[in-house]
C-alpha cells in the first residue's frame, strides 16, 4: 500500500562525496568542511542526533585501508573490525597537540527515528585518545594511554529495519570531563544510550568532527524519508575553491569504499531524480515506520547488553 518504494534506495544518500584531496599540507578545504555539514543535515543527523554541527576538521574513516565517503552504504562484513581514524583540521583551525579526546560510534538507526525517544546503540567508546600530530595532517588517533570503555562492535542491524546510520564522532575532552560511573572502566558491553545525554552529563567539550556510514540488513520492510541532494556549487566555500570532484554529487561517489558500498552509493545517486517525486507522499508514512525500525534496533542492543555477549561477535554474526 505504500506504492512500492524506490525511495528505499535513497535513504539519506550522501550529498556528494567529499573532495578526497586535502591541501598539500594535509588540511581540509572549506568545501570539504561545508560538504560534511551538508551531508549531516541531509541525513537528518543534524539536528536530530546532534543539535548543531560546526566541524573544525574532517574525520577520515578507513576500514582495512579503504577510506569511506560520508554516508556510504557498506556491507556489515566490511565494517566488522574497527576502522582507522585520522583527523585533518580545517586550514584555519589548530588542534591542541596535548589535548585528549573521546572517540565513539553510535547507531542513529534509520532516517526518521526520533532520537529524543529512541536510544542510540553505543558501538564504540574510547576516552582519552590523543592525536599523533606529526609535521603535517592528517593526524592519526593515538590510543596510548586511552581507556576503551566499549570495544568496537561492528554493525549488526536487524533485518528489515532500514538503513542504519553509524556516526563516528571525536569530542574534545577538557579538564571538566568526568565519565559517568557506569561508563568509566574498560569492558562495558555494547548497549544503548542517549548520546546527547552522555555528552552533556560527562561534560565533553566541542565536537571536533564526525563522519558516518550506513549498513542495511536485507530488504527493508519500512521506508524512510528521502532527502534532496544539495548542490555543492551553492555552498559558500565553493567560489573560493575549484574542486572539480565536488561539483557533481553523482559522479564523485566512486572515490572510495569497498565494492558493495560503492555500488550502493551509485544506485542511490542514480535513483534520486526518479524518486524525488514520490518522496513527499511517502515521507509521512515513512516517519512512523522508521521509528518502529529504530525501536527494533534498540531491542537488539538491549538483548546483546543483557546477555553480556561480546558485541563484536554478535555484530559479526548478524
Ligand atoms: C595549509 O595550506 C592551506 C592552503 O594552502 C593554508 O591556508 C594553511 O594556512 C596551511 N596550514 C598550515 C598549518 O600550514
Ligand atoms: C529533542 O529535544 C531537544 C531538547 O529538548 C529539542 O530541542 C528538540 O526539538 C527535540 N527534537 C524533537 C524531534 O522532538
Ligand atoms: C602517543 O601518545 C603517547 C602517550 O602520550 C606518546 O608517548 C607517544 O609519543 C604518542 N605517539 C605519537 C606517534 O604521537
Ligand atoms: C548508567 O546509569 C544511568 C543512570 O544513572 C542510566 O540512565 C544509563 O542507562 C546507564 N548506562 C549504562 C550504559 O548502563
Amino acid at each position: 500500500m505504500f506504492a512500492f518504494i524506490p525511495v528505499l534506495a535513497l535513504l539519506a544518500g550522501p550529498v556528494f562525496a567529499q573532495d578526497s584531496s586535502t591541501a598539500s599540507n594535509g588540511t581540509a578545504s572549506t568545501v570539504q568542511i561545508e560538504g560534511l555539514e551538508a551531508n549531516f543535515k541531509q541525513a537528518q543527523l543534524v539536528p536530530q542526533l546532534l543539535s548543531s554541527f560546526d566541524p573544525e576538521a574532517i574525520l577520515s574513516v578507513s576500514f582495512s585501508g579503504q577510506a569511506i565517503a560520508t554516508g556510504d552504504k557498506l556491507d556489515a562484513t566490511a565494517v566488522a573490525s574497527s576502522p582507522e581514524i585520522s583527523v585533518s583540521p580545517a586550514a584555519d583551525e589548530t588542534l591542541d597537540a596535548g589535548a585528549l579526546y573521546t572517540l565513539l560510534m553510535a547507531d542513529a538507526n534509520a532516517v526518521g527515528t526520533d532520537q529524543n525517544v529512541t536510544e542510540q546503540t553505543r558501538h564504540w567508546l574510547v576516552n582519552g585518545v590523543s592525536l599523533s600530530q606529526g609535521s603535517q595532517a592528517p593526524y592519526a588517533v593515538n590510543y596510548t594511554g586511552a581507556t576503551t570503555i566499549t570495544d568496537y562492535a561492528g554493525p549488526g542491524p536487524f533485518e528489515g529495519t532500514g538503513s542504519h546510520r553509524y556516526v563516528i564522532a571525536l569530542y574534545e575532552q577538557g579538564s571538566d570531563f568526568a565519565a559517568p560511573a557506569n561508563l568509566s572502566t574498560a569492558g562495558v558491553a555494547l548497549g544503548t544510550w542517549f548520546l546527547s545525554s552522555y555528552v552533556s552529563e560527562s561534560k565533553l567539550g566541542d565536537l571536533v568532527s564526525a563522519n558516518y556510514f550506513q549498513v542495511e540488513n536485507g530488504v527493508a520492510t519500512s521506508t524512510a524519508e528521502s532527502t534532496t541532494a544539495v548542490d555543492s556549487t551553492t555552498l559558500a566555500g565553493y567560489a573560493s575553491n575549484t574542486v572539480a570532484s565536488a561539483t557533481s554529487g553523482a559522479n564523485s561517489q566512486t572515490v572510495s569504499a569497498s565494492g558493495s558500498g560503492t555500488s550502493a552509493s551509485q544506485t542511490s545517486a542514480a535513483a534520486s531524480g526518479a524518486s524525488a517525486a514520490s518522496s513527499a507522499a511517502a515521507s509521512a508514512a515513512a516517519t512512523s515506520a522508521a521509528s518502529g525500525a529504530g525501536k527494533n534496533g534498540v531491542v537488539y542492543g538491549m538483548i546483546v547488553g543483557a546477555v553480556g555477549v561480546v558485541g563484536a561477535v554478535i555484530g559479526a554474526a548478524l
